[in-house]
């Protein structure tokens, strides 16, 4: 293997919806003096490099992730001054600070797109996508191709002015950039530049592998035949000019800079096709957010249905993970670590179990799981609490996110047309309380006061139901909360290269019940053994190793913390998970 070190490989990453985190001013959005408030706590939970989602003005229709001023800090969360405030709180405690780099499309409020709008001669209306009509035998006007918006209907819009169509790959008021021309990759380099010289110490770079197209724009193919418009992610995933582009940032830009930078590559479980990001010798990136596990439990197939839940197996889980881990080692292909973020719901409930007998433990199951595997790790805001998805009860109008509003709305009209007035969506609210994106976005429980004490106001949107015991301040002071627990496992990374660096070998590929796994690195070894079920179970390690030399060195029951030696033949009960190290 290539054991090359760096200090972002060794990272624990902490990711904060900026929205939901901490309101320092009562008007129930969560800003960046919130955050400022909050650095002691991330420091000593173990955090090294916090990545803020996006915190540029912006009007907010995909929460941010729709741009309309790269360089100013939208007034909801704060002024440039308190972002300088901020990376001063973060760097004094020795940690960094990451920026999320939306550049694949901007939001249509950003000057750029209403200069391209403005008309057919404007300087920038090749700055964006801009095409022809096409009609049909009927003579109606359609879009230029039959692309569908990843949150649903036509990936074009029309503009009656100048009657052309722009695309956008998510909604109509994220038009999507024209990387294909060059003063628009000038124009993401020098913005990236205003945060570097700021001080900002990364990017986490959005949709990067989409930010070049197949050219002509060609129909996809009918896929799903009931759609009007078709998945065409294979048209504009990891397109034909991107590793250029990426190079181009690289040399221009990142070179000059040790930054930690990691792509979001949707659409993608080849592990090939990501390969070259990452490579040290292409000279890229330093990591890429692969979603291969992320979507396990979305149906399979050409449509890509995220809200409906499929069950998986853990053989299923562990061939990806056992895939990914042992993938280019040797040239020095380098993974992130993460099972969740704030596009999905939360990790106990879609991994773990989050029953009340069952939650605090299998949440720490998965952060054995997490902090034992290869990687950069990325911990998601309140994944350190065991914080899980809100409750069926909930209706359609705790759903703020544009992902699940476009999709009900979308079943909803379909379903009125089909069946007049009763519509049944019962169905489809059961998706959403597994699979949507709100349930990683309800405001962070920091203690039992009302609203948690996220805020003093209104909180924008409702506060899960558990806080008044699943929150901060009853975790920090319990030595057995899923937070100290993650704290224990932390420091235990950090102290044990083998956790970081080692060679993956899963010990019983086939098992569906426990996955365990062996890390290598020189003469030490760790041993993880993970129960992913509610039932125990007696496994069998093999005699290859002689495995009463292996100490316990975090185990999530107690009780089985006292216990020294280990044999051949193992009994776990219940989600528990064990790492053992020999030295
Ligand atoms: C990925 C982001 O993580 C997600 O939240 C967003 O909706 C899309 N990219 C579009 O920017």
């Amino acid at each position: 293997m290539s054991d090359s070190r760096a200090w972002w490989k060794s990272a624990v990453v902490y990711q904060i919806y900026p929205i939901s985190f901490f309101d320092s001013n009562g008007d129930g959005i969560g800003d960046l003096n919130g955050i400022h408030a909050k650095l002691d706590y991330l420091k000593d939970l173990g955090v090294d490099v916090l990545w803020l989602s996006p915190i540029y003005r912006s009007p907010l229709a995909d929460m941010g992730y729709d741009i309309s001023d790269y360089r100013d800090i939208d007034p909801r969360y704060g002024t440039l001054s308190d972002w300088d405030n901020l990376l001063k709180g973060v760097h004094d405690r020795g940690m960094k600070l990451m920026m999320d780099l939306v550049v694949n499309h901007t939001s249509d409020e950003h000057e750029w797109f209403v200069e391209s709008k403005s008309s057919k001669e404007n300087p920038k209306r090749d700055w964006y996508v801009w095409r022809p009509p096409r009609f049909d035998a009927a003579g109606r006007r359609q879009p230029p191709n039959n692309w569908r918006s990843v949150f649903q209907g036509s990936a074009w819009d029309y503009d009656e002015a100048s009657e052309e169509y722009y695309l956008h790959l998510y909604v109509a008021k994220q038009p999507d950039l024209n990387w294909d021309n060059p003063d628009v990759r000038q124009a993401v380099w020098d913005l990236m530049n205003f945060w570097i010289d700021r001080g900002c110490d990364g990017f986490r770079m959005d949709v990067i592998n989409l930010i070049s197209k197949v050219e002509g724009l060609p129909d996809a193919p009918i896929t799903d035949p009931d759609h009007e418009f078709q998945l065409a992610s294979a048209l504009f995933a990891n397109g034909p000019r991107v590793h250029e582009y990426i190079k181009e940032m690289n040399r221009k830009v990142l070179s000059a800079h040790d930054l930690i930078t990691v792509g979001e590559t949707p659409f993608t479980h080849d592990a090939s096709q990501l390969a070259a990001y990452v490579l040290p010798t292409n000279n890229e990136l330093n990591m890429v957010f692969h979603f291969e596990l992320m979507d396990l439990d979305s149906p399979r197939g050409g449509e890509h249905k995220p809200l409906i839940h499929r069950d998986w197996k853990l053989s299923e889980f562990r061939e990806i993970i056992g895939r990914w881990q042992n993938f280019k080692r040797a040239e020095g292909f380098w993974n992130t670590t993460f099972i969740e973020n704030h596009d999905h719901s939360r990790s106990v409930s879609r991994f773990g179990n989050d029953a009340e007998k069952w939650r605090a433990l299998s949440a720490k199951m998965l952060a054995v799981l997490q902090i034992s595997l290869g990687g950069t790790q990325y911990v998601y805001q309140g994944q350190e609490l065991g914080l899980k998805n809100f409750p069926r009860s909930w209706g359609i109008e705790e759903y703020k996110d544009v992902a699940s509003q476009n999709d009900w709305n979308r079943v909803l009209k379909q379903r009125t047309e089909a069946d007049g007035k009763e519509v049944d969506m019962s169905d489809i609210l059961d998706g959403f309380q597994r699979k949507a994106r709100d349930h990683a976005r309800t405001p962070m429980q920091w203690d039992a006061t009302v609203h948690a004490g996220f805020t003093t106001g209104e909180p924008w949107m409702r506060v899960n139901d558990d806080y008044k015991t699943w929150n901060v301040s009853a975790q920090v002071q319990d030595s057995d909360s899923v937070h100290s627990f993650w704290k224990e496992a932390l420091t235990i990374r950090k102290a044990n290269d083998v956790l970081i660096y080692g060679d993956f070998v899963d010990l019983c590929p086939k098992h569906e019940q426990v996955f365990a796994y062996t890390r290598t690195l020189g003469n030490a070894t760790a041993l993880v053994l993970l129960n992913f079920t509610e039932d125990e179970v007696t496994l069998s390690l093999g005699s290859e190793q002689d495995w009463s030399t292996f100490q316990l060195v975090l185990v999530n029951l107690d009780a089985e913390r006292q216990k020294v030696g280990l044999s051949e033949v193992v009994l776990l009960k219940g989600f528990e998970g064990r790492l053992f190290l020999k030295a």
